[in-house]
């Protein structure tokens, strides 16, 4: 099933979202609409509240990064936690399927160590680095309710207030089906 894909200014994309308890939901289905809802979509990585589920999960296939990216990198991400960083950043242009047509560069550490479970209930601790570690941290912001633009300065912020107005009113071009919340 796909899911319509929630644009700025829902609230449902500032909430800190809620841990999954095991059993609680079928996590293989979400998991599958979230992938493909992705791949409409065209995106790399898609969480929990950008389809409207306040729930601590996302989804990432860095295939379409596959230049960049050595190796597979296609994951379910359940209740992850962060439990590393590096002191070391870099900078790298991101995007949002929640924020159509606006791309920055974010300064992010380089270099993460991630505990989760995927879909099976399975735990996982992994260490990830660059392309990978960029998208489980722009990911992983979703469900602490933070976009990357809250990462940019307060001028940056400035220069695309009027852009991120008109996309929660749902001026905006998306080759994807999105919901707006301040659409008329
Ligand atoms: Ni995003």
């Amino acid at each position: 099933m796909i899911y319509p894909i929630v644009a700025y200014g829902d609230p449902v994309l500032k909430k800190v979202a809620q841990d999954i308890k095991k059993g609680e939901i079928d996590l293989k289905q979400l998991a599958s609409d979230m992938f493909e809802t992705m791949y409409e979509a065209g995106g790399v990585g898609l969480a929990g509240p950008q389809i409207g589920k306040s729930l601590r999960i996302f989804v990432a296939d860095g295939s379409p990064l596959e230049k960049e990216i050595q190796g597979d990198f296609k994951k379910v991400f359940i209740n992850p936690i962060i439990v590393e960083e590096s002191e070391e950043e870099w900078g790298y242009e991101e995007g949002c399927l929640s924020i159509p047509g606006i791309r920055r560069e974010i300064m992010r550490p380089n270099k993460l160590v991630i505990q989760y479970f995927d879909e099976n209930w399975k735990e996982y601790k992994e260490e990830y680095t660059g392309i990978k570690a960029r998208i489980i941290q722009h990911e992983y912001d979703h469900i602490e309710g933070i976009l990357f633009t809250d990462h940019l300065t307060s001028l940056q912020k400035q220069l695309i207030k009027g852009k991120l107005v008109e996309i929660s009113k749902g001026k905006v071009d998306a080759d994807y089906r999105m919901k707006f919340p301040l659409k008329k």
